[in-house]
């Protein structure tokens, strides 16, 4: 039996664990926060970090911190994503988004310190040292400028103003705003175990093709999809100019990306055996997921 439900059972009792009280001060700052993590989302992160994590004879005790961070982090990305400043979205994971249920301020703060929160949380990884800087160093580089940051501003860049992207362009977005954090999860699991510098840049490849997978499909979800499901409103990419992938290459060569990134994947896992069923497994409900 698949090993996800457990693996995202243990990922909400740990985000649960991390985030502040709402009953304490500033209250509304903490509620918001929960808000933005405990209600919904995939857990697509975590699952990754405990599954990458296990393939490598990782502690489980030792991958709650990871996940949890890489997990916070995401979802404040949705949180900044969302602002009528960005995005301009007013449903996420079913709910009102962040800055709807509660103001724009609380929402910038409350993705502010999602992100610290999760620093804090990864600095105590019960493993050596020196791990545990190597993970801090993977999730800052994934956040920052290099990474989803740097993607998210390349998207705000060829957002509305009619800029026709090279599909090398679009990959490198789709790379940065998504992917980073995707390729943080898994290499920070697999940091956790025993997985050997050779390994690690072979997962690289496989979690570098899943983080483009998972965007390409966002972005024919978001055209094929219904709010209802996907509880984030479906059509905004059209609506708002959007550099997607079917925008540039169309729906149907769009799905054929897919089973090539899929293809790329299986490839990249090939000499982990069995072993890897559960990263193949993810790799599988990114490109076929409808939600
Ligand atoms: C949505 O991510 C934003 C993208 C990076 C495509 P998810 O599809 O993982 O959203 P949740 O976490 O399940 O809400
Ligand atoms: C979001 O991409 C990527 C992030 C870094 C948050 P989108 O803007 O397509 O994500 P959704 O569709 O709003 O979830
Ligand atoms: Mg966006
Ligand atoms: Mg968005
Ligand atoms: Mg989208």
């Amino acid at each position: 039996m698949s090993d996800l439900p457990r693996w995202r059972e243990r990922a909400d009792a740990a985000l649960q664990r991390a985030l502040p009280d709402a009953d304490q001060s500033p209250r509304r700052l903490h509620a918001a926060m929960r808000h933005a993590v405990l209600l919904g989302g995939k857990r697509m992160r975590p699952l990754l970090v405990h599954t990458a994590g296990a393939a490598f004879g990782a502690d489980p005790a030792a991958l709650d911190a990871p996940a949890v961070a890489v997990e916070l982090i995401h979802a404040y990305s949705l949180v900044h994503d969302d602002l009528p400043a960005m995005d301009d979205d007013a449903l996420r994971r079913g709910q009102p988004t962040v800055h709807v249920a509660f103001d724009e301020a609380t929402a910038v703060l409350a993705g502010d310190a999602l992100q610290s929160l999760a620093f804090e949380v990864l600095a105590d990884t019960p493993v050596a040292d020196a791990i545990r800087v190597e993970l801090l160093r993977t999730l800052a580089s994934a956040a920052g400028a290099a990474g989803m940051c740097g993607g998210q501003a390349l998207d705000l860049d060829a957002t509305g103003n009619g800029t026709a992207l090279s599909v090398v362009q679009l990959e490198r977005l789709h790379s940065l705003k998504t992917g980073a954090l995707i390729r943080a999860a898994v290499r920070m699991g697999a940091l956790c175990g025993d997985a050997s510098p050779d390994e690690l840049q072979r997962l690289d490849r496989y979690a570098a093709a899943l983080g483009l997978a998972f965007q390409v499909r966002d972005d024919i979800l978001d055209i094929e999809g219904d709010s209802a499901t996907l509880g984030k409103t479906a059509g905004k990419d059209v609506a708002q100019d959007k550099a997607t992938f079917p925008a540039l290459i169309g729906l149907d060569a769009s799905r054929a990306r897919l089973q090539e990134l899929r293809a790329a994947m299986d490839d990249a896992l090939a000499p982990f055996g069995e072993r890897a069923n559960g990263l193949a497994e993810l790799g599988r409900m990114a490109i076929e997921r409808d939600r």
